[in-house]
């Protein structure tokens, strides 16, 4: 009984220390005062003294806090339904070469490892072959074969906070897009969704997926007929595409890094940062970054010059950006202001590509000089974007928050542990087979 005790005590103390990691002590006079600091700072950012409430990213169970459109309400059902669509390579059905059949899905570009987002300056979806962070082009497929595009895969965490969807903001009709004539919006737009849901339902034709194989499914009709009891039938293919979009948006609605340490510190937990992040953080709260990387989501649908270079594979030579899409001129070399958290978990970064550490990126701001001269010719580099005279130390402690402040260590939990159609996930090809030991 006693050793049973003794046993007890040295677990729950093992799993105390092991799960909290308290960094420093409770009564440290420097953290208190940082912590302070940090409190004021935040409270004094907050619009209409919304405090911390302002950064706090909702509970992903607490369907009524998370943003959503309401031509497509979130339900748990059709969230279920979104989060096995995201991994379902049975829907990889129409690949230039039928070689590579049911092999790749929504995953394969945007996966959890990487915080959503994919370790390649070019995302491979069908044409790939690897796992997760191994992944890399089939060397015996033709170029045209290869679902990839010549710009980086943004994440999709964190992207409930986003009306406007992709990096010129070109996908969705509401928000920021309400107010504007996109030019090039195509045919995008036509159900007039918010972002999330006209991009999920655009990237089902865009990465070559459909839902035939997976209407013939048992699990999947009752799995659509839960999420859309209004139509509870499988088996049109214009229909189910849009069905499996709302579904897959549904399902991102929810990924929310809401256990990184500076979530946890938000929610009232002092232990949950150290001093270091804390120190990062007020650089952060109390320099430029913050006027263009705001809210929960640390981003704004909102867009900007900061002169980052184009992708090397960019096949228009100079990527206008928003001035893509609206026509005009002083929106030209305009981005999406992308959101900040879990951006150590895959690297390189910027639309382009163009930038490979957090650090490099700190260092990039500080010193305001454009990696992209058109930009600057242009007139609209962005106010912001001046040099911050940040000391080596600032600089430090900032790249330490944004890597390890803004980490959700766990997004693990967003992962299905299988889907309907039985077959490999987030990959399907041979060598993620044999990587992920699926056969
Ligand atoms: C071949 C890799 C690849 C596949 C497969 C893929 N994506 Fe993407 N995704 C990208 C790239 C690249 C972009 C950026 C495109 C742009 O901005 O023009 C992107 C952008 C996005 C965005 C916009 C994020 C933002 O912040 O603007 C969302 C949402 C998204 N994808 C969801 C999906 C869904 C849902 C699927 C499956 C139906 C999917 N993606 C499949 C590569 C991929
Ligand atoms: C004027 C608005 C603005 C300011 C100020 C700003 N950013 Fe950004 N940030 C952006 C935009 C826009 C992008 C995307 C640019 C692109 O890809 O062309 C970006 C990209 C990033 C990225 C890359 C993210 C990714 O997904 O690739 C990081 C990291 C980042 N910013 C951190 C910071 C930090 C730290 C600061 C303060 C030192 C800061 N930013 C200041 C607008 C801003």
């Amino acid at each position: 009984m006693f050793v049973k005790f003794i046993l007890s005590l040295v677990i729950i103390f093992g799993v105390i220390f092991s799960v909290e990691q308290p960094v420093l002590s409770a009564n440290d006079p420097e953290h208190t005062y940082l912590d302070m600091q940090l409190r004021q700072l935040i409270n004094s950012i907050a619009p209409n003294n919304s405090g911390y409430q302002y950064f706090i990213l909702p509970d992903s169970e607490n369907l009524s806090a998370i943003p959503f459109d309401p031509q497509n309400e979130l339900t748990k059902e059709k969230i279920y339904l979104g989060q096995m669509l995201f991994h379902e390579t049975a829907l990889s059905i129409n690949p230039i070469n039928s070689k590579h059949w049911q092999e790749a899905s929504c995953a394969s570009c945007h996966f959890a490892e990487a915080g959503f987002r994919s370790n390649l300056p070019q995302a491979l979806g069908t044409g790939g072959i690897g796992a997760g962070k191994l992944r890399h082009p089939d060397p015996d497929a033709f170029p045209a074969e290869i679902d990839k595009q010549n710009i980086l895969a943004p994440s999709v965490l964190n992207s409930a906070y986003q009306k406007a969807m992709l990096w010129n903001g070109r996908a969705g009709s509401t928000g920021v897009n309400g107010k504007e004539k996109l030019i090039q919006s195509f045919d995008i737009n036509r159900f007039k969704l918010d972002g999330l849901e006209t991009q999920a339902i655009s990237a089902m034709n865009v990465h070559k997926l459909g839902t035939a194989a997976i209407a013939l499914i048992p699990e999947y009709q009752k799995l659509f007929a839960s999420a859309f009891p209004d139509r509870p039938y499988v088996g049109s293919e214009v229909e189910d595409l849009k069905r499996a979009g709302l579904a897959i948006a549904a399902y991102e609605r929810t990924l929310l890094s809401n256990e990184a340490p500076f979530q946890k510190w938000l929610k009232g937990n002092k232990m949950a940062m150290s001093k270091n992040q804390i120190r990062g953080a007020i650089t952060f709260f109390s320099s430029s970054c913050v006027h263009c990387h705001t809210g929960s989501n640390l981003a704004r649908d909102e867009f900007y010059a900061v002169g980052f270079d184009d992708h090397p594979k960019d096949w228009t030579g100079l990527n206008l950006g928003r001035g893509t899409a609206t026509q005009r001129a002083k929106d030209d070399f305009k981005f999406k202001v992308p959101p900040l958290y879990n951006l150590i978990d895959s690297s390189p970064y910027g639309h382009g590509a163009s930038l490979t550490t957090v650090r490099q990126i700190v260092e990039y701001f500080n010193n305001a000089k454009p990696q992209k001269m058109e930009a600057k010719y242009s007139g609209n580099l962005s106010i912001f974007f001046k040099p911050l005279n940040l000391t080596n130390k600032q600089v430090d402690d900032l790249t330490y928050f944004v890597e390890t402040g803004l980490r959700d260590p766990n997004l693990i939990r967003y992962v299905p542990s299988k889907i309907p159609s039985s077959l490999c996930f987030p990959n399907n090809d041979d060598l993620s087979r044999k990587q992920l030991n699926c056969d």
